[in-house]
């Protein structure tokens, strides 16, 4: 990828989508299509759910709703990952809430205790209750992958999707930032527009100068060389330089030995992960670290809720480092709350009238194009051909 990116920098480039794209206005504001959308994408595909650092330990735990999906993740005593259905098997109160450490639940209704592995332990005045099996009214689990210091999780309990399949070998990419000993040093949540109107912004460096002039500059780059995984997608800026954290000095990569090119050169820009999840490098307090951007659908076809999470490659110490760190974090929010998210809403507002059938992706914006290819084509398959097609996926890229 580096080399190619160097390639098209000299030659002053890009790689360039086919055609021009039309996406009907439909896929933004079609209500059915977003509940299929919710159904068929976020309740059957692997969602990242968690960077690995959030749940350090074994006790570790944190609990969320996911699409309306109440949702815990544990880290056992083995530590491994554990993701459960967050409802109690008595009449199905959330047994967990909020995040922090606990080898067991006690439900806040009548009391009974379960498991950090989901076992049900103990029902409250078992004697009174009546005889129940136990063993079959544990916590429900779902199927959960840790790689590359993330966490998956699929929200179907039945769910035989393979999530290996599903990231195409795009875990081995991810692993090269090793978030595994990443530290999690703020998060937010914050609402934006139709989720795909959100995530469109994430594939998109066309828009930089322009809507962030005022935040990046508008003499910032707006152009972008894509890279797929299945529907997992790279974005960078083609440039054959790279700027040492700490300095201004600007290095050129052509120049030096590739086995001595950085990790962060080698990793810059935006990685997307399908459907829902961006990750973008930063360097606030000149401290190395990465924003991740966890995108949900909301409750209507305009709304989405997204969570921010700031990582640092190192836990910061001095208060410089976490000064710089909290400002690059707080710069993050007026970019995508005040810039992204606001347009994005009005865009919403604008299509909803009604009033025009499509839009338009560029030769440039082949990220845009491939993501609603994806989202179009993955709406569409049955279960079965969902396997199908991720078995496929992942062969391809193992070929390459
Ligand atoms: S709902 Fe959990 S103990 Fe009753
Ligand atoms: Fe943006």
């Amino acid at each position: 990828m580096t080399r190619s990116l160097i390639a098209h920098a000299k030659a002053g480039t890009i790689d360039q989508a086919p055609a021009v794209a039309r996406i009907p206005v439909s896929a933004y504001t079609d209500p059915a299509l977003f509940e299929l959308e919710k159904k068929r994408i976020f309740r059957r595909l692997p969602l990242m759910l968690a960077p690995s650092s959030e749940l350090p330990e074994p006790g570790s735990y944190k609990a969320m709703t996911v699409v309306g999906v109440p949702v815990l993740l544990t880290r056992q005593k083995d530590g491994s990952v554990a993701a459960f259905l967050n409802m109690c098997t008595h009449r199905g109160n959330p047994v967990a809430q909020g995040e922090g450490k606990a080898s067991r639940f006690v439900c806040g209704y009548h009391g009974w205790t379960f498991k950090n592995d989901g076992t049900l332990l103990g029902v409250a005045s078992s004697d009174d209750f009546g005889a129940i099996d136990k063993a079959a009214h544990c916590l429900k689990r779902f199927p959960v992958l840790e790689r590359a210091g993330l966490v998956w999780a699929i929200l179907d309990p039945a769910s035989t999707l393979s999530i290996e399949d599903y990231l195409c070998g795009y875990d081995d990419m991810l692993a090269n930032f090793g978030f595994d000993g990443w530290h999690v040093f703020a998060k937010r949540t914050i609402s934006g527009p139709n989720w795909k109107t959100a995530y469109d912004g994430y594939l998109d460096f066309y828009h930089l100068p322009v809507l962030h002039a005022s935040t990046f500059g508008s003499d910032f780059f707006n152009r972008a060389n894509f890279f797929a995984w299945g529907p997992h997608q790279r974005l960078t800026n083609p440039t054959g330089t790279y700027t040492k954290l700490g300095t201004d000095q600007s290095i050129d990569l052509a120049a030096m030995d590739e086995k001595d090119w950085p990790i962060d050169a080698l990793m810059a820009g935006v990685w997307t992960i399908f459907p829902h999840i961006s990750i973008a490098s930063f360097y606030g307090g000149n401290a190395r670290a990465v924003l991740i951007s966890q995108l949900f659908p909301g409750d209507s076809v305009g709304e989405s809720v997204t969570n921010q999470y700031y990582l640092m490659e190192r836990e910061p110490t001095d208060a410089a480092t976490i000064e710089g760190a909290h400002q690059q974090f707080d710069f993050l929010k007026t970019v995508v709350e005040g810039e992204d998210y606001a347009t994005g809403k009005r865009q919403h507002e604008a299509l909803m009238s009604g009033l025009t059938d499509h839009v338009l992706f560029g030769r440039n914006e082949g990220g845009g194009q491939a993501f609603h290819g994806w989202a179009e084509r993955l709406v569409a398959a049955s279960d079965d051909e969902l396997k199908r097609i991720f078995a496929a996926e992942r062969v391809a890229e193992a070929a390459e």
